[in-house]
């Protein structure tokens, strides 16, 4: 599949079948995320994997009840790290370039999730406090996406988009 394709037929899947993933499939999603781009190369950006039941549920309950990250075997929390990023560019860093660094791992794994014929979601609404306090996840960091991953259940149609007209203008 070419790298454009891979984009193209991406969709975020909020059904999962219970079937665990395997550890080679992980350590590759992991890898791709550590592999992205980061504002002075700080990768100022950690993550959870969570795979227990009891704690999948509370994050569901977190995340506004929406059911399928408990369902999925796997909960990817991606965590912005604030003072990392501010040692090195200070209030910009605190507010924006950590959560940069974290986006642009979120994509990597969501596209390498989908070459390895798995699914997932970007899930941003949830509530960072208590997800935060279920997980003790320290004060220097901030939990800013969950992704919830596993083998889709469903095979969505594509969402439309604007067009490249709509999106960009030229300036020559
Ligand atoms: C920042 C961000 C937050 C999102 N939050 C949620 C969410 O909380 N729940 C959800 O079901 N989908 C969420 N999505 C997924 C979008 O709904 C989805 O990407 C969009 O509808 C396009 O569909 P596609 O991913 O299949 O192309 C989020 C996506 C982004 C980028």
């Amino acid at each position: 599949m070419s790298l454009l394709e891979t984009i193209k037929k991406r969709r975020s899947i909020r059904k999962f079948k219970r079937k665990s993933i395997p550890e080679e499939y992980l350590e590759e999603i992991m890898e791709a995320a550590r592999w992205a781009p980061s504002a002075g190369n700080l990768q100022s950006r950690k993550f959870l994997i969570v795979k227990n039941p009891q704690l999948k549920h509370e994050l569901a309950k977190a995340a506004y009840g929406q059911p399928f990250i408990e369902e999925a075997p796997v909960v990817v929390v991606a965590c912005a790290d604030l003072e990392r990023s501010a040692l090195g560019y200070g209030e910009r860093g605190r507010n924006l370039y950590c959560l940069f660094d974290v986006a642009a791992s979120v994509e990597n794994m969501l596209l390498t999730i989908h070459e390895l014929g798995l699914g997932a979601c970007w899930v941003g609404a949830f509530d960072e406090r208590l997800v935060a306090e279920i997980l003790e996840i320290p004060s220097t960091l901030r939990p800013v996406t969950l992704i919830p991953l596993g083998y889709p259940a469903e095979k969505p149609s594509a969402p439309p988009r604007v067009s490249v007209d709509e999106a960009f203008t030229i300036i020559d």
